[in-house]
């Protein structure tokens, strides 16, 4: 049976177990979480292991084994921490670099064919996007902000012109940074290919508004460097993409957007500083780490939702589900043992949610948690009433602490993390404290957090899709004139285990205009037949 608090016991346990942390804005409380007495004792040992093997991590040991890397990202924050003195002169001069590439960019030194760059189109995916899309989200202000930001995160043609579309006549004053780490992605580089081609379509030439973020010598380095793009950022391999928001990545398209970055950077090194303690009591990191095994029993066995009641941090969930599930969604442990570990996480932003899915947490299958935002500060400037003595704010707090409590009542589970603000401290703090929180979690399940088989998996099946689109193409050429079944094609080329994947791809190329593939239907979906006209 669940364990319930009842009012008064709940009241004993805030007072236990909710921390504030002035240097970072945050408050912490576990108080919702029905662990016992004995668990945080019980999981010293572990936690420990934990605090040491971050340590090693941060004096640049190898803590991604099978990509044989460092992992740096808490470097990106205080430079002086780095293992080596060419990686920390490496980071400082990139901070400078973007602070006086966007100066130059504002001040129209820098511009566009049209004029002063007024817009930003960022064309990158996953870890080379989600962090600046949070961030260009939560601290963005359309009013004051130097430029809007625009983004292509994904190879679907009619986005890209929907996007294209936003920034209509604007392309002349459209500066485009394509970021990619390993400058290969497939994703990315078609994002690119097609802003190219937009901009030339408005007589414009891509190289003279084009800015690239990405590994040295990598295909995207290559390609900027041949075609004298304005200038070029590094990433390292040190960073992963997902950990990555607070180098280039981030920092170059909010610099531009006019976000105060040394702010975020501010943010994310005083959590770093509160996180490095070795005492889960004062270091909400560990606290996180330590409720996610509690509550998943160190198998992820239930869900996370994110919901914060603030619509700046409406991606923040999305941002998390990519840090975390990518991170944490491993087949194999580092002892080689087959575990299948991760946390699924989904969310978007309360009071929105409570007439979605909030039904369903509150009375249907228990197989979650949530973790509240709360951001105390409503708005900047005072707000008007809504109803005697009651704001619009009011009502936003009041849903979130009659949610908590109504779904506690039914057995439901809640960590609840208080923020004072929105602002670049706060974000740069929420990054951190992921960022760590996921480390030391690994730790405690025994899986590396760095690498991701499962995405270059996925990349590889593209390509195996993509290479059997070439031959059937070239077969239907050689036929041209005959109909034939996706079951003929699928024989006439060899394709003897992929009978379904020949009959999706012609049915996509039957859909669109590009190749000159014609269907014709036939009695059922597999006598329909295919031919190149
Ligand atoms: O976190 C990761 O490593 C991935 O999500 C990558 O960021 C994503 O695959 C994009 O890779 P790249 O930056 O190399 O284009």
């Amino acid at each position: 049976m669940t364990t319930r608090f009842s009012k008064s016991e709940l009241w004993q346990r805030f007072q236990h177990y909710y921390t504030e942390y002035p240097t970072l804005g945050l408050g912490m409380d576990l108080s919702r979480m029905n662990f016992g007495e004995d668990y945080l004792p019980g999981m010293k040992t572990a936690i420990q292991k934990a605090f040491i093997a971050m340590a090693e991590l941060e004096k640049g040991g190898i803590a991604n084994p099978s990509e044989k890397r460092m992992v740096g990202h808490y470097w990106l924050r205080n430079p002086g921490l780095a293992p080596t003195r060419t990686i920390q002169t490496e980071i400082e001069e990139t901070v400078t670099a973007i602070k006086a590439f966007a100066a130059r960019v504002h001040s129209g030194e820098v511009r566009g064919s049209g004029g002063v760059f007024t817009h930003l189109l960022v064309i990158g995916i996953g870890g080379s996007a989600l962090g600046p899309q949070f961030v260009a989200k939560a601290l963005g202000q359309p009013a004051t902000d130097k430029m809007a930001v625009h983004f292509f995160d994904n190879t679907d043609p009619d986005g890209m012109d929907k996007v294209l579309a936003e920034i209509g006549t604007g392309l002349g004053k459209t500066l485009s940074v394509v970021i990619s780490k390993s400058g290969g992605t497939k994703e990315t580089r078609n994002g690119m290919l097609e802003a190219q081609s937009a901009y030339a379509r408005a007589g414009l030439q891509f190289a003279a508004h084009a800015v690239a973020v990405t590994g040295t010598f990598s295909e995207l380095d290559k390609y900027a460097t041949t075609n004298n793009w304005l200038q070029r950022f590094p990433m390292w391999d040190w960073v992963g993409g997902r950990t990555s928001e607070l180098s280039a990545v981030g920092l170059l398209p909010a610099a531009l957007q006019g976000l105060d970055i040394d702010g975020l950077l501010a943010g994310a090194k005083a959590c770093d500083v509160v996180t490095r303690v070795p005492d889960p009591r004062i270091n909400p990191a560990a606290q996180l780490a330590l409720m996610w095994y509690y509550i998943g029993d160190g198998k992820g066995s239930k869900n996370m939702v994110i919901l914060p009641y603030k619509d700046r941090l409406e991606l923040f969930s999305k941002y998390g589900q990519q840090l975390i599930m990518e991170s944490l969604g491993k087949a194999f442990d580092n002892d080689n043992r087959e575990v299948h570990q991760g946390i699924a996480v989904f969310g978007n932003k309360g009071a929105t949610d409570q007439h979605s899915y909030v039904q369903q947490l509150r009375d249907g299958v228990l197989n979650f948690f949530v973790t509240f935002i709360e951001v105390l500060q409503d708005r900047q400037t005072p707000s008007m009433e809504v109803d005697p003595q009651v704001t619009a704010g009011d009502y936003l707090c009041g849903f979130l602490l009659g949610t908590r409590q109504a779904l506690y009542e039914s057995g439901r589970e809640s960590i609840t993390l208080t923020l004072q603000a929105v602002s670049p401290h706060s974000i740069g703090m929420l990054i951190a404290l992921f960022e760590r929180a996921v480390g030391l979690y690994a730790t405690l399940i025994n899986i590396n957090a760095y690498d991701q088989p499962g995405v270059e998996a996925g990349k590889k099946a593209a390509a195996a899709v993509i290479g059997l689109q070439k031959r059937i193409l070239d077969y239907l050429s050689e036929k041209s004139g005959h109909a034939l079944t996706s079951d003929q094609l699928a024989s006439g080329i060899g394709a003897h285990d992929d009978f379904e994947t020949v009959f999706k791809i012609l049915e996509h190329l039957a859909a669109n205009p590009d190749h000159g593939v014609k269907k014709l239907a036939g009695a059922s979906p597999f006598l329909a037949t295919y031919q190149k006209i």
